[in-house]
């Protein structure tokens, strides 16, 4: 047999879609156990304006809510609400006894300032994690409500490499707040030596090399390559990137995926590698704010 065949079958296509359907289930189990002591999750989900990837993004959330059986409201406000009628509606859903999540789908039209609405919801139903008394708990290292992509890129990690990420090396390339940074914090949680790499950071190319774990999340088409990689490298691609190829609009990642499948241990694909990952971590967070709130009325 020869040496890339062999390389190939030992790499692995981390498969996100299955990972997702197995948290959607343990969801599933506890949302019965909740609805047995007469509770029922309850999540918010407010949309302002046109924007079409979030109009799908929402309707999926709204879909797998459905699926696991948590009670999902929807809020649609035109694209010119003014932002005291946002933090109007978002003081009402804090109020509301009977909602356990909320969550402002971004991005936000720009007359709206996305901080002032972020740290208007109550940290407690905060179910991305985005509030900086979250996001201050993450760095804590304290238990609190934490951004769902990057919780399910750890899920998609340990899953591959099993439980215990104490002293890998990762790299984190991109430094936003919704990814790139709770990540970097979620791996150093997990005892990982974390170094982010971004637009001004020199030699990325030999600093991702040398890395046990790379986490892609730059939103630059197919831009880390062979080159970023070595043979032992686990990838996780968080970009979702649509390009033009001859004339079709395709779905890339921020890893030239057919480039270096094969030549790296294990990586995930787009799509069905991260994306499904996020939902599903969506309602294990309503689920967690669900419990938070129970604990905190007792
Ligand atoms: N827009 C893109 N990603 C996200 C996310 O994780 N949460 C919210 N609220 N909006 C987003």
């Amino acid at each position: 047999m020869n040496i890339a065949l062999q390389t190939h079958q030992t790499m692995q296509i981390i498969d996100g879609k299955s990972t997702a359907q197995t948290v959607l289930d343990e969801v599933k189990a506890e949302v019965l156990d909740l609805k047995q002591q007469g509770i029922e999750p309850c999540l918010a989900v407010v949309l302002v304006g046109n924007d079409p990837a979030s109009h799908v993004y929402v309707r999926n959330k709204v879909e797998k809510a459905g699926y696991v059986g948590i009670r999902s409201l929807e809020f649609r406000l035109s694209a010119d609400t003014s932002q005291n009628t946002l933090l109007a509606q978002i003081d009402a859903l804090n109020a509301d006894t009977t909602v356990h999540g909320i969550l402002v789908q971004l991005p936000l039209p720009k007359h709206i300032d996305e901080n002032s609405v972020l740290e208007r919801i109550n940290p407690k139903k905060d179910v991305d994690g985005f509030h900086s008394e979250n996001v201050g708990g993450l760095s804590q290292g304290r238990d609190v409500l934490t951004p769902c992509t990057p919780t399910g890129c750890i899920r998609l990690l340990k899953d591959t490499l099993g439980p215990d990420l104490s002293g890998l090396n990762a790299v984190v390339v991109g430094r936003s707040n919704i990814v790139g940074k709770p990540m970097a914090a979620l791996l150093l949680k997990e005892n990982c030596t974390v170094t982010i790499v971004h637009s001004k950071t020199r030699n990325i190319q030999a600093i991702c090399k040398q890395a046990d774990i790379v986490v892609a999340a730059v939103g630059c088409p197919q831009m880390l390559d062979g080159a970023y990689l070595n043979e032992n490298s686990i990838v996780i691609d968080v970009g979702i990137n649509r390009i033009q190829v001859d004339g079709k609009n395709k779905l890339v990642g921020d890893v030239d995926f057919d480039a270096v499948v094969g030549k790296v241990k294990a990586i995930t694909p787009v799509p069905g590698g991260v994306g499904p990952m996020t939902i599903a971590y969506l309602m294990k967070n309503t689920i967690a704010a669900a419990h938070q709130q129970i604990q905190s009325s007792r």
